[in-house]
Order: C-alpha cells, then structure tokens, then sequence
C-alpha cells in the first residue's frame, strides 16, 4: 500500500536550547534520529517488496505463477519512496543517511516551519517576558494568531501555504516520507487525519515520532512508530 510517512526533524542544536524559527544544524542525538529514521524507511521498503513476491505460488501453494506482462515488470520491486524535506539544514540533514540512488529526495520551500518573525530565535519564556501581550493573544487563538514582523505566520497561513503539497501528495501515486518541522507536521496530519483545526495547534507531536497515513477506501489509517534511543 502506498503510505504517506510525517516526521519532525532530529533535534537540532535550537532545540535542545529551546529556541523556535532559525537554521540551525541537527544536534549528536539528531544525527542518530536520522540513521535510524534511514534504516527503518529501508526496511519498510524492502518489506513492501517482499509482500508482493510473497503472492507468488511458493507462500501460498496456489497454481497461480505470475505472467510475463509488460504491466507486471516492477511487480516485484520494492515500492517506490519519494522523500520530501523544507529548504532548512536540520530537515535536509536528517536525509542525508538516504541512499539518492533509492530515494528521490525533493527540498520544497513550502515544507519550511511556520516562521515566528521577529519572534525567530527566541524561546517561548523569553517571549512570555519580554512580550507579554503578544504571549497572551496566541494563548486565545494560536490558529489564527499571525507573528509580528516582516513574513511572520499563523497556522492559518500555514494551510494556505501548504496546499499546493497537499494537492501533490494526493496525486502522486506512490509512497512519500516528509521530513518537516512541527507546525508542519501538524497541519499535514490534521489533513491526513481530519482533525479539527481548534484541536490542530496543540496536538502533542514529539520529536522522534513518524507517522504513516495509509489512505483507505472511507479515510486514512494510522499508524505511529517511536524512535527508541
Ligand atoms: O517553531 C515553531 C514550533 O515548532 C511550532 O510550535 O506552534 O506550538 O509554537 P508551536
């Protein structure tokens, strides 16, 4: 089956200071995170694989044996992955164990994390202190609470901006793993997994995590794997 994979990062060096926004590169731990991320996209890959030899005669003892057909030619290749990063150094770092002669690997801006404006670089109780009233607003209403500052968003900005993805993400027909940044993260998952936009800004999703949204006939399936350090 074709899966849509969505997954944070590694932990950059920002992170592991607190600090949102910026272009920091990934941290020791981060680093790790992207091997293991790597390994399992490559297992999963080759499991594909094997479920298609498996309807073969040899598994299930059928008199079935698979035709010589032009359609047939990639019936026993591993699904195809695409994988899709933003433009910043921790999202394409956390790719750099995939193999560019397996994996197609695309950059897309649009994949960027919501941008904080004046805001980028600070942590949250530096803003909670220094700009309180701001602090507050986004507390009422973080979907539409937009940063100040020249480009700064709000997540309903980040819908708007994440929708060419999307409408290439439902055309495309194979496999596609995205390496994207929380805000991100969130927004494709509540897409994926018709999730209430009052609901959205605050879902719970660690670094570490990746998700995979299988589509079905009646909506996505979901599954969650956690990296274990
Ligand atoms: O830097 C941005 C954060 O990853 C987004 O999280 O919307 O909960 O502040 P937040």
């Amino acid at each position: 089956p074709r899966v849509i994979y969505i997954t944070r990062h590694g932990e950059s060096e920002d992170n592991a200071l607190g600090r949102i926004g910026g272009d920091a590169s990934l941290a020791p731990a981060g680093v790790r995170y992207a091997q293991a991320l790597a390994r399992f996209i490559d297992r999963r890959h080759a499991e594909f694989g094997a479920e298609a030899r498996g309807r073969t005669m040899e598994d299930d003892n059928s008199t079935i044996t698979r035709e010589r057909h032009p359609n047939n030619d990639d019936d026993d290749e591993p699904q195809p992955c695409e994988v899709w990063t933003s433009m910043l150094k921790r999202t394409m770092e956390t790719v750099e164990s995939f193999d560019p002669q397996r994996y197609h690997i695309k950059n897309i801006r649009s994949l960027n994390e919501i941008y904080a404006g004046r805001f980028e670089g600070m942590t949250y109780a530096e803003i909670a202190r220094n700009f309180p009233d701001e602090y507050e607003a986004r507390q009422l209403d973080k979907f539409y609470y937009r940063y100040p500052g020249i480009g700064g968003e709000s997540y309903a900005d980040v819908v708007l901006r994440l929708q060419q993805v999307i409408v290439e993400l439902e055309r495309i027909r194979h496999s596609v793993l995205l390496v994207t940044h929380r805000a991100m993260a969130r927004t494709l998952l509540s897409y994926f997994m018709d999730i209430p936009t009052t609901h959205m800004p605050d879902m719970e999703l660690p670094l570490g995590y990746v998700y995979a949204c299988e589509p079905r006939p009646f909506g996505n399936f979901l599954r969650v794997w956690r990296y274990v350090p």
